[in-house]
């Protein structure tokens, strides 16, 4: 009797799990079943859809406008968060994916329930996010020269992006920057295109490894892993006087050459989408560029992943900006745009889209081709099948392995840049029965400056409270041996440096965080008071300058009274690893990513320029050994 019970549940059972599934009787729909191929299920679905869901697909709007009956009423295929738009302040991770459960919710509920995507930016860990573990900028990671380690990297940042229930992210940033006044420097790897196209493999990283079958198609190994987004393409790292959003004034050839090179290799590693730049080329916009997006990208590279325009790019096609937004759609879509980051004036998207396909300026086939692409990265990454958060991967934001692996990118991305006045010995690494030392500088202790931007905010934050981390300083003292006595005074007087009897002194300045435009700086000096400081120290101590920045900064007139001099970026927030290396448990092994130029108007100047006359060269880094 039991044994029948049990098998009329398990009947039961199967009944229910094929009907859930869309696999059985006359509910059956050929594109809810993962058993079809890949294309069949595109195509049952487009077949299937009105216009104005695939318009809605095309979609993708800000999470704090999106909510359920905006998603449902326009069948919104995409929502993200722009920088530092969290569900609540200090969001925890079920806050997160509670979030993001109700909007999925929103989607599923509507005829063909196609699951939205969730999208954000991850551009050096779950940067957006309280307590997340957050890596070296990739200017950092470039100076490694690792490639492996960038793909655990991504690996990492992927699980602690799932664990708020989140499956895509809008890195890596693959610009090749030409021009340290560029604000966004510190996102890219490096000047040299070698590198960068080095360090994509970032993007296995994030969406697994993809299988010899899948490589060139998007493809997302699970729900472990994300879907990536290469930006921003293309020739975002080459505007006029690095001023972002500029003109990028280089032929085709040049631009196949610097530029495009990364883009490569993200498709041939089944990147699933890529982003457009705000930048043009030549006087064109990107936004506009058929040439380089339809042309290029999808026919000659056989792109197969989704385009996805940048923030209010479409508005700013027009001046004033958004003046003409039925002009903006046309030349984008036409373009070859697929996914638009609107993302607010959603109604004014869908109907100057819908009116534009209805008149025939834009043919059904360009918009079923921005549908499949889409739906191509939805099934492929197992979206309808896995739409909600996965509530066993919470463990993993911010967890001691992936802050491990963090110190360890920290400590291969210094570069040494001097070691020992001329005609000395070297200084580094420094004993750790130290004796009494001095550390100074606004930048010793403080967390959000040592992230830079896209931390917790859009342009990051100074200080300790912004999130979970360790300050270079805290590194420094629980390294040191317990004979040592650290003393942190942040701007320290002429006397209290002399009278202080210090043995050495450890400077940490640097540049505050800022992000996007608001990096862009003409100068590029260490704001005040990081001169004075480091007059006041190296003058009267033996003394080590860390620089904390996103790019080099002028350091010519200073670098003679410094006895050593350590280029370390904008690690994030292990700042252990910093004193990992100066005090020897490890040495020092990165290379500059960057040619560090001697004043700016010797800018723009790259490695193979005709009269490169640099203060250290690209790929200078002197090495130490570890003191045991
Ligand atoms: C958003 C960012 C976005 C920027 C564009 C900000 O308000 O938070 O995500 O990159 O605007 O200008
Ligand atoms: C930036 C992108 C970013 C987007 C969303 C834009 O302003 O240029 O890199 O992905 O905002 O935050």
């Amino acid at each position: 009797m039991g044994h029948i019970w049990r098998c009329a549940h398990l009947l039961l059972y199967c009944c229910l799990l094929l009907s859930t599934t869309g696999v059985q009787g006359s509910g059956y729909l050929k594109y809810k079943d993962p058993k079809q191929p890949l294309n069949t299920r595109i195509d049952d679905l487009l077949s299937r859809m009105s216009l104005a869901e695939k318009i809605g697909q095309m979609a993708q709007i800000e999470r704090s406008i999106a909510t359920p009956d905006v998603i449902k009423n326009n069948y919104i295929g995409s929502v993200l968060s722009g920088g530092g738009s969290w569900p609540a302040p200090q969001a925890t991770v079920q806050e997160w994916a509670s979030m993001v459960t109700e909007m999925q919710k929103a989607a599923l509920s509507t005829p063909l329930g196609i699951p939205m995507i969730y999208g954000i930016d991850a551009v050096h860990g779950h940067g957006n996010v309280y307590k997340a573990t957050i890596f070296p900028h990739n200017v950092g990671l470039g100076a490694t020269r690792d490639p492996e380690l960038a793909k655990k990297i991504g690996a990492a940042v992927a699980l602690e992006v799932r664990a708020t229930g989140i499956p895509y992210i809008f890195a890596p940033c693959v610009a090749v920057c030409r021009d340290p006044r560029w604000g966004r420097c510190y996102e890219s790897f490096s000047e040299d295109p070698k590198v960068v196209q080095m360090m994509t493999q970032i993007i296995p990283g994030f969406q697994g490894e993809a299988p010899p079958s899948s490589l060139g198609r998007p493809f997302v190994a699970g729900t472990r892993n994300v879907a990536a987004c290469a930006k921003h393409y293309v020739g975002d790292g080459g505007t006029y006087k690095g001023i972002n959003e500029n003109n990028t004034i280089i032929d085709f050839h040049g631009l196949l050459q610097i530029h495009m090179p990364p883009y490569y290799n993200a498709v041939i590693n089944s990147v699933s989408s890529i982003m457009v730049s705000f930048s043009s080329w030549n006087g064109v916009r990107m936004h506009a560029n058929h040439f380089l997006v339809t042309d290029f990208l999808k026919n000659k590279l056989k792109f197969r992943g989704f385009v996805i325009s940048d923030w209010e790019a479409l508005d700013k096609m027009t001046n004033p900006r958004g003046s003409d937004y039925h002009l903006s759609i046309k030349l984008g879509v036409l373009a070859g745009i697929d996914m638009v980051m609107i993302p607010f004036n959603y109604t004014g998207f869908i109907g100057n889209l819908t009116s534009l396909v209805l008149d025939n300026t834009i043919p059904m086939s360009r918009i079923d081709d921005a549908v499949r692409r889409i739906l191509r990265v939805k099934f492929t990454m197992g979206l309808f099948e896995n739409p909600f958060p996965d509530p066993s991967l919470a463990g993993e934001l911010g967890k001691q392995e992936h802050r491990d692996l963090a110190r360890e990118a920290v400590r291969k991305s210094l570069v040494l840049l001097k070691n020992g006045k001329y005609g000395e010995k070297p200084l580094l690494p420094l004993p750790k029965k130290c004796g009494k030392l001095l550390v100074a500088g606004s930048y010793a202790d403080n967390l959000g400056g040592q992230c830079g931007g896209w931390t917790i905010t859009w342009q990051g934050l100074e200080g300790n409270n912004l999130t979970a981390g360790t300050t270079i300083l805290e590194g420094i003292k629980s390294t040191v041996d317990g004979s040592a006595q650290v003393v942190f005074s942040e701007e320290p007087s002429p006397d209290f440096v002399q009278k202080g009897g210090f043995n050495y002194a450890i400077v940490v300045v640097g540049e505050p965080p800022y992000a996007e435009s608001q990096g862009d700086n003409l100068n590029l000096t260490i704001p005040a008071p990081g001169p004075s400081v480091i007059e006041t120290v190296c003058s009267n101590v033996k003394c080590i300058v860390v620089l904390i920045s996103g790019r080099p900064l002028l350091i010519e007139p200073y670098i003679n009274k410094i006895d050593a001099f350590v280029a370390a970026w904008l690690p994030g927030t292990e700042g252990k690893g910093v004193a990992d290396v100066l005090f020897g448990d490890y040495g020092f092994t990165g290379k500059l990513s960057r040619t560090w130029f001697k004043s700016v108007d010797q800018l723009p100047m790259n490695v193979g320029d005709p009269h490169y006359d640099p203060l250290f060269p690209f790929g200078f880094g002197l090495e130490t050994h570890p003191s045991f």
